[in-house]
Parts: C-alpha cells; sequence; structure tokens
C-alpha cells in the first residue's frame, strides 16, 4: 500500500549500529581470554583469521568517540564469553568484566544506549570439547551461569540485552557442519532454545533490564502462485522463522513442523519439565538481522531426498541445508533485484518481514543487523565514496518508515556494521562498516580508522531522526 503522509519515527528512536565481539576486538589470547570455537574454526583460503579484528579491544575508545560524532544513540556489541569465563562455566576473569565495564562506561559518556549480545557465534572452546558443544544438555547451564555474571554485572547499567545471535543460522549451518545428523540438530536447537528462556527468566529476576532473542528472520515468498508452493513457503516459514521464534514468545513449537520432525524421526528429545520453563522466559521486545527474503518451491519427498543428496555430493551445502523433503526448498527469486555491487536487494521484503513478525507477536522490534558487504575502495586522498551503501540503507530505512506508518512498533534500527569488521567467511575485504579500517587481508597497516561518505550521510539520518535521508 502506498500513503501519501508517512508517519515520523517515534521519538527516542534507537539509531546506531552493531558488532560482535569475535569479529572485531582482536586481543584473542590476551588479558586471560581462552579460545572460542571461531578461532579454532577453519578460515576460508586467502582471508584473514580472528586473532587481531580491527584491534577494537585497545581501541574502543576512539571507536566510540567517531560512533558519537556520527550521533549513535545505540551502539550493539556482543560481550565474548570466553573473556569473561575462560573455563567456560568456572572462574569469572576480573580483567574481562572490568573490560566491559568500560566500554558500557564509555558510551554512557556520549549518552549511547549499549544494547548488549550475550552470545554471539563465540561459544569458548573448552565447552566444545569438554561437552561436544549445545548437543549436550549441560551447556544450558553453563550460559546460564554466565548470563548470571553478566546481569550482575551490567544490569544496572543495560536497558538492552540480547539472548543469542542468529541462532537459526547457528543451527542450519553450524549445526549441519559440526552434527551432520538432523537429530542432534533439532537437539541442539532444544537446549539453546531452553538455555534463551531460562536466560531471559533470570534477567527479569535480576534486573530491570529488557531482554530479547536476536534471531535472522525473513519473509518466505512463494515460487509461483500454485497452492503447493504457498504451502511450502508456510512450511519454510515455520523452519526458518517460527521455529526460533515461537518457543521463545508463547512457549511452544509450531505443531506442523513438530509433525514433521516426529515423521522422520528426527524430533528433539524433551523432557518433562523443558515446556514449562520454554514457557517461563519471555522476551520484552524482538531484536532480528535481516538482509534479504527467502523462495521456496514445494518438492516431493522423492525428488527432494535425491536433489539433497546430490547437493551435499557436490559441496553444495546451501542447496542442501535449504531442502527439506516432502516440504519445501530453496529456488532463486526471479523478480529478486540486484544492484549493481552484485547484491541482492529487498527494502519491500523487510517491510513485509516487519509487518509479519509485529501481526504474529505484537512485541516491539529492533532491527539488529541489516547492510551492504562490499570491497570499498580507499581514495589516494583518504576517502570512501560509497554511495552504494546509502542507497542500500536509504530504501531500507524507508521500508522501516513504512512499517511504521503500516502500525509497527520499531524502536531501533541498528545496521551491520558500525565500523568494518571482519565478515563470518569473507575477511576484511568485504567491508560493512560507516567507518573504514586501514587493513588489509594479511596486511595490518596502521588500522586508521576513516570516515565513509555514509558515515556523514547516516550523522544526518540520525540528526534529524530519519526526517532527513537525501
Ligand atoms: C550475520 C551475522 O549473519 O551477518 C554477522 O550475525 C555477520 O556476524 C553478518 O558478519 C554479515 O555476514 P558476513 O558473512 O558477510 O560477515
Amino acid at each position: 500500500m502506498d500513503y501519501r503522509t508517512l508517519k515520523p519515527f517515534p521519538e527516542g528512536f534507537l539509531w546506531g549500529g552493531s558488532s560482535s565481539a569475535y569479529q572485531c576486538e582482536g586481543a584473542w589470547d590476551e588479558d586471560g581470554r581462552t579460545p572460542a570455537v571461531c578461532d579454532t574454526a577453519e578460515i576460508p583460503e586467502g582471508t584473514t583469521d580472528y586473532k587481531v579484528g580491527i584491534d577494537h579491544y585497545h581501541r574502543f575508545k576512539e571507536d566510540i568517540a567517531l560512533m558519537a560524532e556520527m550521533g549513535f544513540k545505540e551502539f550493539r556489541f556482543s560481550i565474548s564469553w570466553s573473556r569473561i569465563i575462560p573455563t567456560g562455566d568456572g572462574e569469572v576473569n576480573p580483567i574481562g568484566v572490568q573490560h566491559y565495564h568500560d566500554v558500557i562506561d564509555e558510551c554512557h559518556k556520549y549518552g549511547i544506549e549499549p544494547v548488549v549480545t550475550l552470545y554471539h557465534f563465540d561459544l569458548p572452546q573448552c565447552l566444545q570439547d569438554r561437552y561436544g558443544g549445545w548437543a549436550d544438555r549441560q551447556c544450558i547451564d553453563a550460559f546460564v551461569n554466565y548470563c548470571r555474571v553478566c546481569f550482575k554485572e551490567y544490569g544496572s547499567k543495560v536497558k538492552y540485552f540480547l539472548t543469542i545471535n542468529e541462532q537459526n543460522m547457528m543451527v542450519i549451518y553450524q549445526g549441519y557442519r559440526d552434527y551432520g545428523d538432523e537429530k542432534t540438530i533439532w537437539q541442539a536447537n532444544h537446549h539453546m532454545l531452553l538455555a534463551q528462556a531460562k536466560a531471559m527468566a533470570l534477567c527479569h529476576e535480576m534486573t530491570d533490564a529488557k531482554i530479547g532473542p536476536a534471531p535472522n528472520i525473513t519473509a518466505i515468498y512463494p515460487a509461483t502462485s500454485s497452492p503447493a508452493d504457498n504451502l511450502a513457503a508456510m512450511d519454510m516459514d515455520q523452519f526458518r522463522n517460527r521455529l526460533f521464534l515461537d518457543p521463545a514468545v508463547f512457549g511452544t513449537y509450531p505443531e506442523a513442523l513438530m509433525q514433521w520432525f516426529t515423521d522422520r524421526g528426527v524430533a528433539p528429545e524433551i523432557l518433562d519439565g523443558d515446556m514449562e520453563a520454554m514457557k517461563n522466559g519471555h522476551p520484552d521486545f524482538i531484536a532480528f538481522n535481516y538482509y534479504g527474503a527467502g523462495c521456496v518451491r514445494y518438492v516431493s519427498t522423492e525428488e527432494g531426498e535425491k536433489l539433497k543428496a546430490e547437493a551435499v555430493e557436490k559441496k553444495d551445502f546451501m542447496t542442501g541445508l535449504m531442502t527439506y523433503p516432502g516440504l519445501a526448498m530453496n529456488v532463486k527469486n526471479t523478480n529478486a533485484v540486484y544492484t549493481s555491487y552484485g547484491m541482492g536487494i529487498d527494502p519491500i521484503g523487510l517491510r513485509v518481514t516487519l509487518r509479519q513478525l509485529w501481526e504474529r507477536y505484537h512485541l516491539p522490534l529492533i532491527i539488529t543487523e541489516n547492510g551492504c558487504g562490499v570491497p570499498d575502495t580507499l581514495t589516494e586522498d583518504e576517502k570512501v565514496h560509497d554511495d552504494y551503501r546509502i542507497d542500500y540503507l536509504r530504501q531500507h530505512i524507508k521500508a522501516c518508515q513504512e512499517a511504521i506508518t503500516d502500525g509497527v512498533e520499531l524502536f531501533g534500527y541498528s545496521p551491520w556494521s558500525a565500523f568494518d569488521l571482519i565478515s563470518t567467511h569473507q575477511g576484511i575485504t568485504k567491508r560493512y562498516g560507516f567507518i573504514y579500517v586501514n587493513r588489509d587481508e594479511f596486511d595490518l597497516k596502521d588500522m586508521k580508522r576513516i570516515r565513509k561518505d555514509s558515515f556523514y550521510w547516516f550523522r544526518k539520518v540520525c540528526e534529524s531522526n530519519g526526517a532527513d535521508l537525501d
């Protein structure tokens, strides 16, 4: 629907940017920190590891000052679990604890609201070694214990905690890599959902802060208007989105999906008390990351099994993972729009996603990731002319405003990423930030921070509360 007049962004709207500890901090073995699973994972050839990152651990004051200059109202960052509790579930490391006090205090100095992710892909390696990761229930207690430390330390100065970043992506991609068999993947997922519910309940018990999940959520389009494809889109929506948000908000699994799990013999084992614990944890809001919508078609059991096996054989894991025999498989969206820099762009998909989330859960929403990853060019006079990024963000912010006019309660927009950092699988060459960091994959250079064109543009957006997008 097109409007003649759009509602303004609400007063106090949280404009800002996001990051995660392991992708920017560096100092991977300093001050008592022990390795996390991301430090030991195989790094794609030709890309950097995470040992130095952008040295944010040592330069956070300079980075926060730049964010303040941009007019940020919030900064989303994550706490490194193995910096706070190097043994995963043992003694607390006071130096690690102090570090995040310093980061939070520095944000407050400039009136920037810290939005704190408790867990962003970086399970302590020792827990992976000891328990085999989330497939073991003991990880639940370890996580809750770690959250208790965070709530005790930071609960009085942080208003917004996020539980687990992109649990759905972790389960779908890493789960497949780590466990291989489906039953274990859904079991690990069940444990993470329980850990999250317990952490939310504990947060409410110990603090006045608000807390919510942070999955990667996206609308799913049917490839055609055939009834079978429409059903497939509903089914994929359960897999991709509802499997993670229904338990968080309602304390229940989507019924049809549970039936599919049971039918295939891969349903997670649910112990007495699990569903009560799940119901006991309530989010105050939903944070979500959005990069683009999905598109699916129906696939029969027989065809699906064949395509899945072929994809795995060819090491085409994306197709392999997103093919659910007898249910749905991912396909290319023939209506997708690609920008000149080769990235899919679907701002209407963001509006659809916002509407679906709001109409389904009626909880306040905050976008904790959305952005444009491109190999930026630094000119000789130290400028980065990233008009493509400005264009990308402008279109998505406009979609947010339309959704607000539709009635959606959106309270923040925190694109990925505040500054350049290391991508999950494409090194530093693929950059998302407003602030350029002068380093290459293997040449660390001087790591100078340089304001991109988008820095100045976003400053106007923050100052005008989204009224000036030109
Ligand atoms: C999200 C993650 O999936 O996407 C971030 O939460 C990640 O950690 C971001 O960096 C962008 O993806 P990538 O693979 O380009 O770094």
